[in-house]
């Protein structure tokens, strides 16, 4: 990895081509008071190279903070996955980055928002990049409707501004949002720190051990602090404050040693069960209750080191879903294999088609053999070597056919329709399943406030009217509650 450079070489400075730079200080002009110079060669790359300082922001997710550290596996899970870093005793160096969602990068870490969590782990089979979330499920189940989503929650074309209209608009014309809205305005809605809260794979992935046996799971990081939020009163105070407050703290703790860390577990479904069972279990929207799925423990994640340098190794991080490694796999998840497509793709626009060889993403694999070639800032090449294959000199090429070691089965016409129900299937079950029977009562009396307090920041009829719908399908009491509450308020508060 790059570093800073010496302290003789700090004493003076150099151009960009190596040699002594003539001032920092000072442009070159015609005496003292005269016009600038265009053969002023070191000035001009300054104000150039400024101009290009930036790469865009990522599109979701732009405001985020990142550390390293290690995954250390103690149990043995060697029965579902043959996958190297899953191995007992196996410790990975890995990266963490964890954001807001819909914000942009000055924006504040304590706006309520889902929290991403987002994982590189440097395996000697090639990076694994598991890009989850600091919730279980997701807002919508066919990346059709992502770009969609992503825009509702975003800036209104015409005034540049954020709207609870248009949020309330999109999620109530698509109730398989609730479950995860649920969580949104509940208490995981703003974690106290990156450090008070937990991490979920969300979707369903495929695990396959060295017998070839299949395996569906689940991945779980629970933070060993415990989870914590921040009431909406607190996180407004915070925001004003102090934007970067969830950047602070995380870095503050490693700083000081205090290294926070999460015990990952997995839930496993045998490769048949999901054929029949009750609902479909790559849906996004859904979680698989612990009571047919018990938890498994399978390791320790620790963050132990902050970035050197934000930009380089924080800001050009691009994580991945299609990052898999032999052991591993998709699973029928219509959103899954979307973002199979969707990450790599942006990063060869945000950071440029050769993102994979800067310093944080480099796989640490040696001898690596891939056939892409060329395209600006490449640093890796293979010499005269061919660049096709096959060859006949002796570079080796992949030359599997037959069987798909991670496929699975399917069959049937091709069409766009939603997933095929099952007898559970539903958009509304598990949302209130959490509201009634994992909350308690000071949990759903604050969820009533805070929903009630975002449907009166602006939402008109017929939206208004649809939610306290979505609402009483998840839970009649606190729907009726969530409605009494704005009328109520809307009485004292006439519509400006
Ligand atoms: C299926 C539709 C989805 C699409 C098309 C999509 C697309 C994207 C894109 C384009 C980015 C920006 C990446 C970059 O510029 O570096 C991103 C970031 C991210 N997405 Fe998604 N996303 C989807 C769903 C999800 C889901 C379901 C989760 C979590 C379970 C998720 C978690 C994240 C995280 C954590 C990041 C930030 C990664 C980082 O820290 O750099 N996304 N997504």
């Amino acid at each position: 990895m790059e570093t800073a450079p010496s302290k003789e070489a700090q004493l003076g400075s150099t151009t960009e081509t190596g040699s002594p730079a003539p001032s920092d200080r000072n442009s070159l002009t015609i005496g003292p008071d005269g016009p600038i110079l265009l053969h002023d060669v070191h000035f001009l790359s300054q104000m150039a190279h400024f101009n290009r300082e930036r790469v865009p922001e990522r599109n979701v997710h732009a405001k985020g903070s990142g550390a390293f550290g290690v995954l250390e596996v103690t149990e043995d899970v060697s029965a579902y996955t043959k996958a190297a870093l899953f191995q007992k005793g196996i410790k990975t160096d890995m990266l963490a980055r964890f954001s807001t969602v819909a914000g942009e990068q000055g924006s504040p870490d304590t706006w309520r928002d889902p929290r991403g969590f987002a994982l590189k782990f440097y395996t000697t089979e090639g990076n694994y990049d598991l890009v989850g979330n600091n919730t279980p499920v997701f807002f919508v189940r066919d990346t059709m409707k992502f770009p969609h989503f992503i825009r509702s929650q975003k800036r209104r074309g015409g005034s540049g501004l954020r709207d609870n209209h248009m949020q309330w608009d999109f999620w109530s014309l698509n109730p398989e949002s609730a479950h995860q809205v649920t969580y949104l305005m509940g208490d995981r809605g703003i974690p106290k720190t990156f450090r008070h809260m937990n991490g979920y794979g969300s979707h369903t992935y495929l695990w396959i051990n060295e017998a070839g046996e299949k395996h569906w799971v689940k991945y779980h990081f629970h933070s060993n602090l415990g989870v914590e939020g921040l009431t909406g009163d607190e996180a407004t105070r915070i925001a004003g404050e102090d934007a970067d407050h969830h950047r602070r703290d995380l870095h503050d703790a490693i700083e000081a040693g205090d290294f926070p860390s999460w015990t990952l577990s997995v839930q496993v479904m045998p490769y048949e069960d999901a054929k029949t069972y009750r609902f479909n279990p790559f849906d996004l929207t859904k979680v698989w209750p612990h009571s047919d799925y018990p938890l498994i423990k399978v390791g320790t994640m620790t963050l132990n080191k902050n970035p050197d340098n934000f930009f380089a190794q924080i800001e050009q991080a691009a994580f991945e879903p299609s990052a898999l490694v032999p052991g591993i796999g998709f699973s029928p998840d219509k959103m899954l294999l979307g973002r199979a497509f969707a990450y790599s793709d942006t990063h060869r626009y945000r950071i440029g088609p050769n993102y994979l060889q800067v310093p944080v993403n480099r796989s640490i694999v040696e001898n690596q053999n891939t056939y892409t070639f060329d395209g600006p800032m490449a640093y890796d090449h293979t010499g005269d070597q061919p660049v096709y294959a096959p060859n006949s000199e002796g570079r080796g090429y992949a030359d599997n056919v037959g069987e798909v070691e991670d496929g699975w089965e399917t069959d049937g016409a091709m069409v766009r329709q939603a997933y095929t129900l099952r007898q559970d299937d539903d958009d509304f079950g598990q949302a209130g399943t959490l509201v009634r029977e994992v909350w308690d009562d000071a949990q759903r009396e604050a969820f009533v406030q805070t929903v009630a307090g975002h449907l009166l920041g602006g939402v008109k009829s017929p939206v208004l009217e649809r939610a306290f719908e979505y609402w009483k399908n998840v839970d009649a009491e606190t729907g009726k509650k969530i409605e009494e509450a704005v009328r109520r308020q809307r009485r004292r508060q006439p519509r400006r």
